[in-house]
């Protein structure tokens, strides 16, 4: 059953990429690399501590490359036109959010001058540190094109209600203060 918190995250960044085109790509945390087919790059490199996640992603999608690593651990020395990390921070139980000042540090010097950087922030992680993060290096280096805070009907639900909810939520976007900002989704371009 889908959740109409997702959709809206996936259908807004789909939306974005649908105008862009990129040399690189990197995906922090790619999982079984779905975003691949969504990105229109030259060089894609997915990264995830999950080897079958890799492997099923490569397989469904050829000449891609990927590291099994975390992105903790992760050691590249090129930067990106694009990265991306989404689903993961704050989200994904394997995620550790300790150190994430250190984490986003990372991510952010990854994206080269004039990238892209597309991530978000679960539940997990105070509003106060996602304010932090945010003026510490997404208003520093980035222009912000878009900041989603979302995730009031962050649940399954049925086909029918599904396709209810998201057209509200996607329509009428201040719907998405009332529950309180339990995910933000920051979309940024690097000065
Ligand atoms: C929900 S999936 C998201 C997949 C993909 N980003 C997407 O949006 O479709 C979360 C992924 O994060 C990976 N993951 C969690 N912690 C990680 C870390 N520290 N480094 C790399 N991958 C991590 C998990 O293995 C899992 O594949």
């Amino acid at each position: 059953m889908p959740n109409p918190s997702k959709s809206l995250l996936y259908s807004e960044v789909f939306k974005k990429l649908e105008n862009l085109s990129f040399k690189s790509t990197l995906d922090l945390a790619c999982g079984p690399m779905m975003m691949r087919s969504k990105i229109k790059t030259d060089k894609y490199l997915g990264v995830d501590i999950d080897i079958n996640n890799l492997k099923f992603g490569a397989k469904s999608n050829p000449g891609v490359r990927y590291k099994n690593c975390s992105i903790e651990s992760l050691v590249v020395k090129k930067k990106f036109d694009l990265v991306i990390c989404l689903q993961t921070i704050g989200i994904n139980s394997r995620f550790n959010i300790k150190n994430l000042d250190r984490v986003i540090k990372k991510i952010v010097n990854y994206v080269s001058s004039g990238g892209y950087l597309i991530i978000n922030f679960g539940p997990k992680i105070p509003a106060l540190d996602i304010r932090r993060y945010k003026k510490k290096y997404f208003l520093n280096y980035f222009l912000i094109k878009q900041e989603l805070n979302y995730g009031i009907f962050d649940y399954k639900v049925n086909n029918f209600f599904h396709k209810i909810i998201f057209l509200i939520i996607k329509n009428f976007k201040f719907i998405n203060f009332l529950g309180g900002r339990k995910y933000v989704l920051f979309f940024c371009k690097k000065k």
